[in-house]
């Protein structure tokens, strides 16, 4: 069943409204992967993937990507647009679209197994769990852990804004949402915040650009093995 937040981004490629797409790779994502030091070849997944060329330049790096989107618009658009001519194939509940090493399966993040995704290595998150209303969230970290073997690690960016009366300490640390989410499976390490301030100077707001490196706990048997939460 499709859930009221899928019509909702079906809605927005079919009418492009799609602002979070980023017209150059993430400056972040160049700056921080190399940090994960991760063999050549290894498969990343890239949940909500939209047509984000975060894709193209991961590709170029040597790995396997994986993305899952919702709308075939978007990925329809991120293989022409970059100039590729992938094979499109039925997948159970999926439609596979693969040109070299880039594969995307178009359908519901939700729906996925660990066997529609094959191996996973690691995980690049920009723009997906923050992406989800809130209530969502907690389903969709639980569903990560179904899906990729507890080995794999996480590079999660957020852009945060900070909240009325929270501390600089706060607002600068690792947020209250990240530890109550991925605290019980994962080691969580801030690598970076960035603060971008508002246009006006007498304005205290302010958006922090921050990314994280999450890295299983052994043993924490957290969401492993369940089956698929269909909403
Ligand atoms: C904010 S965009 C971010 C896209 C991409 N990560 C980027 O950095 O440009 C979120 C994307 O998630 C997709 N999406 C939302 N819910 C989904 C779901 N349940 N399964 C698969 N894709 C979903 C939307 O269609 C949209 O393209």
């Amino acid at each position: 069943m499709t859930g009221r937040d899928n019509v909702l981004w079906l809605q927005c490629w079919r009418d492009r409204r799609t602002d979070f797409h980023q017209h150059a790779v993430n400056p972040l994502l160049a700056k921080f992967w190399p940090k994960l030091a991760l063999a050549q070849g290894s498969r990343v997944f890239v949940p909500l993937c939209g047509k984000s060329l975060d894709m193209i330049w991961l590709a170029g790096q040597g790995y396997a990507v994986v993305g899952v989107e919702l709308s075939p618009i978007a990925v329809r658009a991120f293989f022409s647009e970059n100039k590729l001519k992938p094979v499109r194939r039925q997948r159970g509940q999926f439609t596979l679209w693969q040109h070299a090493n880039i594969s995307i399966l178009c359908g519901d993040y939700f729906a996925l197994t660990q066997a529609d995704l094959g191996r996973i290595d690691t995980v690049y998150d920009r723009a997906a769990l923050t992406a989800l209303p809130e209530d969502l969230r907690k389903q969709y970290v639980g569903q990560l852990g179904r899906i990729v073997p507890e080995t794999a690690q996480v590079l999660l960016l957020t852009t945060e804004d900070a909240e009325a009366g929270d501390t600089l300490e706060q607002t600068l640390g690792i947020a209250e949402e990240i530890t109550a989410l991925y605290a019980e499976a994962y080691e969580i390490e801030l690598a970076h915040v960035e603060s971008v301030f508002g246009a006006d100077p007498e304005s205290p707001e302010r958006t922090e650009y921050k990314v994280y490196r999450l890295s299983a706990k052994p043993d924490s048997g957290w969401g492993r093995g369940s089956q698929p939460i269909h909403r």
